[in-house]
Formats: C-alpha cells, sequence, structure tokens
C-alpha cells in the first residue's frame, strides 16, 4: 500500500443469552472475544479488496458501507482472527473497523456510538432487520447488555429502528470461562432473521417463545450480576432450547450441545444458529451423569 495507511481493529462477540428475540426489542448479554477483525486502509484508484475487486454478493457489508458513503477510490487490506459465518460477529467486528478506519480518513468523529449507530445502520441493511447487540458489542467491547433490568449496567447508548428500541449499556461481568464449539457450517445471519420474522407473523406459538427467550434472558441477566453460574447455566441450555423450537438450531449444534452438558453449567447456540458455533459455559469438575 502506498501513501497514509490508516488501520483499525475491532472483536468478535458472543451471544450469551437473547440472540434472535433482541431483533424484536427484547433484552440481549454478549461479551467480546479476544479474537479480532483488523483493516489497513488508504486511498487508491477503484475500490480494492486485498488486491481483488469487490462483489454485493459477496462482500455485502464492506459494499454497504462504501456505497452508503459513496467511497469509489479505496484500497483494504483486512485480516482477520474471526471464522465468517462462525456465530462470533465477524461481519460486526469488519464493520465496526472498516468504519473506524474510513471516520479516522476522512476526520470524521471517531467516537463510539457514532460508530456503533453506522455499524448498526450497515448491518440492518445487509440482514434486512438486526439489533445493535453485536455491532455495540464490537464497537464497546467488553460485556454489553441490551435493554437489561434497571440497575444492572450503565446505559452507554440508545437505537430505535423499524418500531423497536434498544438501550444499549455497558455490563459487569464475572470471572467465567466459556469453550467454543464450531460446528464448521457457515451460516448467514440475515436469512436466519427472516425465517424468525416469518414464523413470528405467521404463528402466535412463536410471538410467545420469542417473549419467553426475553424472560430467560433477564434473569440470566440478575444471574451474572450475582455471579450464579448454576443458575445462568440452566438459563442457557433453557434458551437453547427455545431457540431450537423458533427453528435455528441444527443437528450439529445439538450434538455440540449435548456433548458438553456433561462438564458445563449449560450449553447453548450463540449468534444467529443453522450451523456456526456454541458455547458451554464451564465447570472446574465433571457434573452428575444425565439420568
Ligand atoms: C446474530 O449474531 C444475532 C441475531 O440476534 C441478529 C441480530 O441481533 O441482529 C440473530
Amino acid at each position: 500500500m502506498n501513501g497514509r495507511i490508516i488501520r483499525a481493529s475491532a472483536p468478535g462477540k458472543l451471544i450469551v443469552l437473547g440472540e434472535h428475540s433482541v431483533v424484536f426489542g427484547k433484552p440481549a448479554l454478549a461479551l467480546a472475544i479476544d479474537r479480532r477483525f483488523r483493516c489497513d486502509i488508504c486511498p487508491g484508484s477503484g475500490i480494492l479488496l486485498n488486491g481483488a475487486g469487490i462483489s454485493p454478493r459477496l462482500h455485502p457489508h464492506i459494499d454497504t458501507i462504501l456505497r452508503r458513503r459513496n467511497i469509489s477510490d479505496l484500497r483494504i487490506e483486512t485480516e482477520s482472527r474471526i471464522p465468517s459465518g462462525s456465530g462470533l460477529g465477524s461481519s460486526a467486528a469488519l464493520s465496526a473497523a472498516l468504519i473506524g478506519a474510513v471516520r479516522l480518513m476522512r476526520g470524521e468523529a471517531c467516537g463510539e456510538e457514532a460508530l456503533a449507530l453506522e455499524a448498526f445502520e450497515t448491518e440492518y441493511e445487509v440482514q434486512g432487520r438486526a439489533s445493535p447487540i453485536d455491532t455495540s458489542t464490537s464497537v464497546h467491547g467488553g460485556g454489553v447488555a441490551v435493554n437489561c433490568p434497571e440497575g444492572l449496567g450503565t446505559p452507554i447508548w440508545h437505537i430505535s429502528k423499524g418500531g423497536n428500541s434498544w438501550t444499549v449499556s455497558d455490563i459487569p461481568v464475572p470471572e467465567m470461562t466459556f469453550v467454543v464449539g464450531y460446528t464448521g457450517i457457515k451460516a448467514a445471519t440475515g436469512p436466519l432473521v427472516q425465517k424468525v420474522r416469518k414464523y413470528k407473523e405467521s404463528n402466535r406459538f412463536a410471538s410467545d417463545i420469542i417473549d419467553e427467550i426475553g424472560e430467560v434472558t433477564r434473569d440470566g441477566m440478575r444471574a451474572v450480576s450475582n455471579d450464579d453460574k448454576d443458575l445462568l447455566g440452566e438459563l442457557m441450555t433453557r434458551d437453547h432450547k427455545l431457540l431450537s423450537i423458533l427453528g435455528v438450531s441444527c443437528r450439529e449444534l445439538n450434538k455440540l450441545v449435548d456433548a458438553s452438558l456433561e462438564y458445563s453449567y449449560g450449553a447453548k447456540l450463540t449468534g444467529s444458529g443453522g450451523g456456526g458455533s456454541m458455547i458451554a459455559s464451564l465447570t472446574s469438575r465433571r457434573r452428575s451423569a444425565k439420568p
């Protein structure tokens, strides 16, 4: 790359509770992870990503960010330690990093709230609907809760769109160990979000499940704040069952969750599902055998 290079990076995330229902304004809890997406940018002629052109189909987030800003000349080089389509927030991290770099290059405001809002708008456009949980976690880091019970977190910004609104808070989290199991199956978030939307619109039962995930997530946030790992684990496993009923789990995810229950407080898919990853909250000893 010639010219002044601007570098920005952002972390991936794992969702502890509340994916999918958060799209409809329910609560969710996520943690940033120590795997990051990094991008270097500098002015160029035309758009070049790692030395090649981009396509809206293969690079929807980059295409959307550049199109929304009328950018047609830019060289971008990327490096990621977050597998794409793994449920670990690779698109949110990409969006946060690229938007951060572009804002720096143009001398625009680079505060967390402005970045989080633009990254959210990008995901919303690409997925056809979205919540701010992934993008806000990538931008802010640490523990992030959306629509948490009062007093559990410190509100950092508020986002509304499409009839839903989300108060995003920084939430303290006790020391916990999560193991991530990756199915090896890449799953795009957009189609899964649309599948849940259609199910909810056509079926009262789906709305009840979404409400129940909201309740489980609120209880889970209280468990986190009381450092009650047993209860949190139980709620994670319950959440996985509810997400399975919504149709976003798969055989491979269920197998990984079942296999980990003996060694964990609880386990569930994380992210949009359909493949991707699951998480298990680890105990230091083996739990009693299943009946
Ligand atoms: C994906 O990581 C999380 C979903 O809830 C989608 C979203 O919140 O935008 C499935």
